[in-house]
């Protein structure tokens, strides 16, 4: 056994893991908090010599050819060796504590300078996260060694340095003991990936520091310390301002110990839970309105600097998330820091994820009961419980952490026992959660009952049953690809019952590794066994921009909740902490896309209250496309937007002299002509083969009935009963279909087409009847009828898709927008007039996929073409064709058609979250077995 598989040696001098802060040589220095300018604070980052061996036992006693690299970071991403991507399969045999015989080593080495004054007091080394193991040397003397990659380790090497220069060098391992309790869904990056710094400590230094802000009284384990509100200090603090994520407000504690004056921010704040088994934050019930998040990011790998995770959290703010999930490890100190001061509830998990025991043996899965689980074996204890009291010491004083998660998908075994038996010993102030307890139904000491992807049905169960334990959902709404859509729903029922605290949405941001332009994700670096895609699952793009997905989220989220009777709107107010004065709300009436009244209110709402406001406005008498009223809530930017279909009755435009066009039929074709324009009929294939408006030709190749969409991620398994994949008995082979036509009469002025669709092998799924009737100023009036065959599965969409020449970027509409929406995902859209470009309309999905939907359509002009109906109908403009955008697997891989395509839909089914969630709800398939599809295509000037 080679010492870092020795679960006796996952460490050696480090020292007991202590609260983060950062000491400062004078009190002005501690009140600023900018560490870089303490004279205790020496950071580490920056470029350092670097050497790589593919195999630890390669490394010689002296290395005489160094490289360069950059610290923090991971050596994958600077070439050496390759990321790899895996989810639940460890990336080695399930043999622990063994790992690969071959094990890589990056050796680091750095020069660094000490004065005198660093020299006369004590010097620590603290790495804040260093994947997987670290052995430290300096001066050539080992000075410790130590594993838990996204943990801090510090090392007091005051006996190890001298005056003038020193030598660090810095032995990190790919694989130890250790890495068998990181097996999160990610890909695998090694090396120093976060900050490491040198701390020149009084030698009576106080070690640790722990404070504790309830509603009322703050203790602070030191006996010197003051507090200060901003600048000023305050004698004594009877009524603090409390803190919650919606008003963060912040005391600062000055630690005064003999040199040092160590600050921490502090809010105050008290959770609890109700008997009714809701979470309280200082007593007001609070539902998490949450993100899952991982370090990652497309160049610098697990590195998340400061001002990046800042970032982050902006951005979750903004989509009005108030709950982290650190999955599924503890991130940076500093991240903390942040969250306390921008406003989250922060659900802190420890490294510990086992995931891979279940796929040890074939098809074994969470056979708990067996004592390969190493959360069942005693030797396993230690290693478990020094993880969740790392993180525990090292984060207790933040007001934002709320929750201690003890991992994710390990099994569940005595070691998860101790560590909650530890943790709820040592900190009870707040909860603690483990979703594997779901594999004993929850009959441990866990505070909350969690789950991940389950249903909403389910979740109904849980919100009614006897446990009066909080119900929180760690994962939901599957976020992977074009999605979620299912998010709407989970919260009408989270809303309902006390008992649903709320979840987190899996996951934040795309996880991928951007290479010469493009972004890459498992299987692209050639991993013996990966997991594709599934990394990129995230609620916003792995650049952090948002996509309908997480402006959906955001609009799932928002804290108002508006209804219409009559003139009166009734507002709700969702914050539980701010009064919704704080904001202006603006409406709108818009008529026809146009709008005809307005106004702002200030509402002067407490949390959780609904109040009436009558608005001043006059409903038209008849419109022609629809009448709503638009809602805005303001501050800084939109914080909320609601849409409200106003009872205006809908006037069709009358042509009063409705003649028909002229029909000639020529051997196997019909020509029509009216004013200006001829068309052409193609009887063999029952189809308009060209129209001429204004002497110019508007299609570009003959129109077609079609039902595929390329499937989305959250379609990854309905595809295979959609479509002909690698599975050729399952699928309905929607993807392959053939278009028939049994009959094409003119009768009466009126084509009508009688036809099939049907997959290839398979029996048709659709017969149809078409009727084609044009009027004397070109309006092609289109009737379908079909019927669906009983058997077969929900249809992907139906509609018609209309092949039109290049030129033809730019289009207007009247319909949902300006995102891209679905059945099932629209709430961040509202009903309007519209201008896009097809250029607009993409969305660089990693894998690409169906995109760019609208719902409640009822006008889209592009080229001439005018496409109106009475009912609602979803349309799509693209310059991919679905068999492109199926067929590619990276957006580099994506060519343009010649042609842009105009998708007239009778409907398109929703889209869900089943790429991990449940099954798309029924009332979002399109499962109409009769359909009738009415719709008019017209010269653009003529009506
Ligand atoms: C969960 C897991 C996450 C992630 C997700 C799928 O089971 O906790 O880490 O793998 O599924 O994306
Ligand atoms: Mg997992």
């Amino acid at each position: 056994m080679r010492s870092y598989e020795d679960l006796n040696l996952i460490q050696m001098n480090r020292e007991p893991q202590r609260a983060y802060y950062i000491p400062y040589d004078t009190l002005e220095k501690a009140l600023e908090g900018n560490k870089e300018k303490s004279a205790y604070y020496k950071l580490l980052n920056g470029e350092w010599k670097f050497a790589y061996f593919e195999r630890d036992i390669d490394v010689p006693q002296v290395i005489a050819k160094w490289d360069k690299i950059n610290v923090p970071s991971n050596w994958q991403m600077y070439g050496y060796d390759v990321p790899y991507y895996t989810n639940i399969n460890y990336p080695y045999p399930v043999d622990p504590p063994y790992v690969p015989d071959d094990n890589p080593c990056g050796v680091y080495s750095l020069d660094f300078d000490l004065d005198n004054k660093w020299i006369d007091r004590d010097a620590y080394i603290v790495f804040e996260g260093v994947n997987s193991c670290l052995y430290l040397y300096v001066n050539d003397i080992l000075v410790g060694h130590s594993q838990g990659s996204h943990l801090q380790s510090e090392f007091n090497i005051s006996k190890y340095v001298k005056e003038g220069t020193n030598n660090l060098t810095v032995k990190v391992l790919k694989w130890c003991a250790g890495s068998y309790l990181e097996d999160q869904d990610f890909f695998r990056l090694s090396g120093i990936f976060r900050d490491v710094y040198l701390l020149s400590r009084d030698k009576n230094c106080v070690k640790d520091i722990e404070i504790h802000a309830d509603s009322k009284i703050l203790t602070v384990s030191e006996k010197d310390y003051a507090i200060y509100d901003g600048l000023n200090k305050i004698e004594k603090l009877d009524n603090p301002i409390l803190w919650n994520s919606e008003k963060p407000y912040l005391y600062t504690v000055i630690v005064k110990s003999f040199t040092e004056y160590i600050p921490f921010k502090v809010g105050f704040r008290e959770v609890s839970v109700s008997e009714r088994g809701e979470l309280l934050i200082n007593g007001v019930s609070v539902k998490l309105k949450g993100v899952n998040r991982h370090d990652t990011h497309p160049v610098l790998g697990h590195y998340a600097p400061y001002e990046y995770m800042k970032a982050e959290l902006l951005k979750m703010k903004e989509l009005n998330i108030n709950c982290i999930r650190t999955s599924h490890y503890p991130p940076a100190p500093e991240f903390f820091n942040l969250c306390d001061e921008i406003g989250f509830y922060v659900v802190e998990e420890t490294d510990i994820e086992t995931h891979g025991f279940g796929t040890r043996n074939t098809g074994c899965g969470y056979d708990i009961e067996s004592s390969d689980w190493i959360c069942k074996q005693k030797q396993w204890e230690n290693a478990f419980v020094e993880r969740a009291e790392r993180m525990v010491e090292r984060d207790k004083n933040h007001s934002c952490i709320i929750m201690w998660s003890m991992g994710n998908e390990s099994g569940y075994g005595s070691n998860h026992d101790a560590m909650i038996a530890w943790t709820k010993n040592r900190d009870k102030s707040r909860l603690v959660h483990y979703e594997g307890a779901s594999l004993i139904e929850d009959k441990c000491d866990v505070d909350v009952v969690s789950r991940m992807y389950t249903s909403i049905d389910k979740i109904e169960e849980h919100a009614t049953n006897a446990d009066m334990r909080p119900f929180f959902l760690c994962e939901y709404s599957h976020a992977m690809g074009n999605g979620p859509g299912d998010a709407w729903d989970y919260w009408q029922t989270i809303y309902k019952y006390p008992k649903l605290i709320g979840g987190c949405v899996w996951e934040w941001a795309d996880h991928t590794v951007l290479e010469d332009g493009v972004y890459k994700y498992g299987g692209d670096f050639r991993e013996i066994t990966h997991d594709g895609n599934f990394c990129c699952d995230g609620m916003v793009f792995a650049d952090r921009s948002f996509k309908a997905g997480s402006l959906e989220v955001k609009a799932v989220y928002q804290y108002i909740k508006t209804d219409l009777q009559g003139n009166e709107l009734s507002v709700t107010n969702l914050y539980d902490f701010t009064n919704l004065s704080e904001y202006k709300l603006i409406w709108k009436v818009q008529c026809d896309g146009q709008i005809i009244k307005g106004g702002e209110l200030i509402c002067d709402i407490e949390p959780h209250k609904t109040k009436k406001y009558l608005l001043d406005f006059i409903l038209p008498k008849s419109c022609k496309l629809g009448c709503y009223l638009d809602i805005s809530l303001m501050g800084e930017y939109e914080a909320a937007m609601e849409q409200h279909r106003l009872p205006v009755e809908i006037k069709e435009n009358t042509c009063t002299f409705i003649t028909s066009a002229e029909f000639i039929e020529e051997n196997n074709s019909i020509k029509i002509t009216g004013e200006n324009f001829t068309y052409l009929f193609n009887k063999h294939y029952g189809n308009f083969s060209s129209l001429i408006i204004d002497g110019e030709e508007r299609l570009a190749a003959m129109p077609k009935l079609s039902v595929w969409r390329a499937p989305t991620d959250n379609d990854r398994n309905i595809k295979y009963r959609w479509g002909l994949f690698e599975d050729n008995m399952r699928g309905e082979n929607f993807n392959r279909i053939f278009s028939k036509v049994y009959s094409c009469e003119l009768k009466e002025n009126k084509i009508i087409v009688n036809g099939s669709l049907a997959g290839i092998s398979r029996s048709p799924f659709l017969r149809f009847s078409i009727t084609y009737e044009v009027l004397s100023y070109g309006e092609i009036k289109l009737k379908l009828q079909g019927s669906v065959k009983d058997s077969s599965v929900y249809l992907p969409r139906l509609g018609f898709e209309f092949f039109m020449p290049k030129a033809n970027e730019e289009f207007k509409y009247y319909g949902m927008g300006p995102v891209e929406n679905y059945i099932d995902m629209y709430h961040h859209t509202k009903v309007g007039i519209y201008e896009s470009t097809t250029a607009k309309e993409y969305v660089p999905y990693i894998v690409p996929q169906e995109h760019g939907n609208h719902t409640k359509a009822k006008l889209v002009e592009i080229g001439g073409l005018k496409f109106t109906a009475e009912k609602e109908f979803d349309f799509n403009i693209s310059r991919y064709s679905s068999e492109t955008l199926t067929n590619a697997m990276h957006a580099d891989e994506l060519i343009e058609s010649d042609n842009i395509i105009v998708r007239i839909d009778y409907k398109n089914s929703g889209i869900g979250s089943n790429s991990c969630g449940p099954e798309l709800l029924e009332k979002y398939r399109l499962m109409e077995k009769d359909i009738k599809f009415e719709f008019s295509i017209a010269p653009m000037n003529k009506i």
